[in-house]
């Protein structure tokens, strides 16, 4: 088979697109937050778009047994986990899932697990649930970002009755290990807690790393747990608007039934049959994309400790978000401002990931290496 190749946007594509990354962005302004690729979708998700557009085809989804089929495929030959295709919901988006499954275990008040720093709309999520938020941060470490286990059981012997894990992790690039999932299953089974693992980034987890997915687990993990995860983040296609949520125990399938019928057909149809075509049809794509990101993620270290070797960022695991710590360059409170203000350059500041980590930012690698370049050369003019 040919080999696929990722084409880049060029600069004068990039500033025509419609998205949030470019049309928050002022035209003097390198844009690099925002979790979206700088590349071209994958030639068979094009291809369904354009058709289903040609023939008009663009009414209310309805049945799409193609959804969980081609998820389970795309399982079994990723992650060697074998799944039950239909124990799968069709949501509008990873966020609208999980706010759905959280009105459905808990009521306002109640007390839902998060652990800082992570993605910015966790917080979003729990404040329009209502629920209490109860953060265990990270431990950070000269090894790394270490789970607070001690802390975790503590807060579960306290009441809490959803965790919400971001498997992989951003902004810290980690995968979880076995053991440490299978500890988060067995602690939750022991304390009557949910577990809803967010799992969008799996699909772009690095070769050298193993992506565990929850509900791989077995019985215990499977009793527990709910998978949210979309095709949105890996193959880029945020807009189109399409997310699943997975159980595979009877007892859980039978709660998460009672989700609203509407959440089905509010995800589109273009978003729905794209995401089926993305699981069954854009392994090869997927591969080349991580090509190009694991290149990008060590070029971006290589550029780092040249112009701005005293910063800290370790190549992450999964995705395509570096998170780097500034603290060395004593730019005050909120330094992503200042390389804004300063350097003309965005990206996502560390403080709306968590309340320990107002010295990171977060920067979007999934662009060119012509653009990281700049990104960092702008970093530097900020000083
Ligand atoms: C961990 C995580 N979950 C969810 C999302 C957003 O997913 P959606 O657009 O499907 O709500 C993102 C986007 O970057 C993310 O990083």
């Amino acid at each position: 088979m040919a080999k696929v190749e990722v084409r880049e946007f060029t600069p004068a594509e990039m500033r025509h697109h419609r998205s949030e990354k470019w049309r928050d962005a002022p035209a003097d302004v390198l844009p690099l937050p925002v979790a979206e690729m700088d590349f071209e979708i994958a030639e068979p998700i094009r291809n369904l778009l354009i058709e289903m557009v040609q023939r008009s085809d663009l009414g209310y989804l309805g049945p799409i047994p193609e959804l969980g089929i081609s998820f389970a495929k795309f399982a079994k030959n990723r992650w060697q986990w074998t799944l039950d295709p239909e124990q799968i919901h069709t949501v509008t988006d990873v966020g609208v899932g999980v706010v759905e499954v959280l009105r459905l275990f808990t009521k306002p008040g109640d007390k839902v697990l998060i652990s800082s720093p992570v993605y910015h709309n966790f917080y979003t999520w729990v404040n329009e649930t209502g629920v209490e938020k109860v953060d265990v941060p990270f431990l950070q470490n000269k090894n790394g970002w270490e789970i607070d286990f001690d802390g975790i059981k503590q807060a579960y012997k306290s009441g809490i009755k959803v965790h919400i894990l971001c498997s992989p992790h951003n902004p810290i690039g980690r995968v979880y290990l076995k053991d440490e999932l299978l500890q988060i299953a067995q602690l939750a089974h022991e304390h009557g807690v949910v577990v809803i693992s967010d799992e969008i980034h799996a699909p772009l987890t690095f070769a050298e790393s193993t992506f565990i997915p929850f509900l791989s687990l077995g019985p215990v993990a499977q009793g527990v747990g709910v998978t949210i995860t979309a095709a949105s983040k890996a193959w880029n296609i945020a807009g189109l608007k399409c997310a699943i949520v997975v159980t595979q125990n009877d007892a859980m399938s039978k709660r998460i039934s009672a989700l609203p019928p509407a959440t089905h057909y509010r995800a589109s149809l273009l978003g729905a049959f794209a995401t089926a075509t993305a699981f069954a049809d854009c392994e090869p794509w997927l591969d080349a994309v991580l090509e190009k990101l694991d290149s990008n993620r060590r070029f971006l270290k290589k550029i780092l400790n040249e112009k701005l070797p005293t910063v800290r960022y370790e190549i992450p695991e999964c995705s395509y978000l570096a998170w780097i710590d500034l603290a060395s360059l004593n730019l005050g409170e909120n330094p992503t401002k200042v390389l804004l203000e300063k350097g003309k350059v965005s990206f996502n500041p560390g403080h709306t990931f968590g309340p320990h980590t107002g010295q990171f930012t977060r920067l979007n690698f999934a662009t060119s290496q012509n653009v990281l370049t700049q990104a960092v050369d702008r970093m530097v003019q900020a000083l």
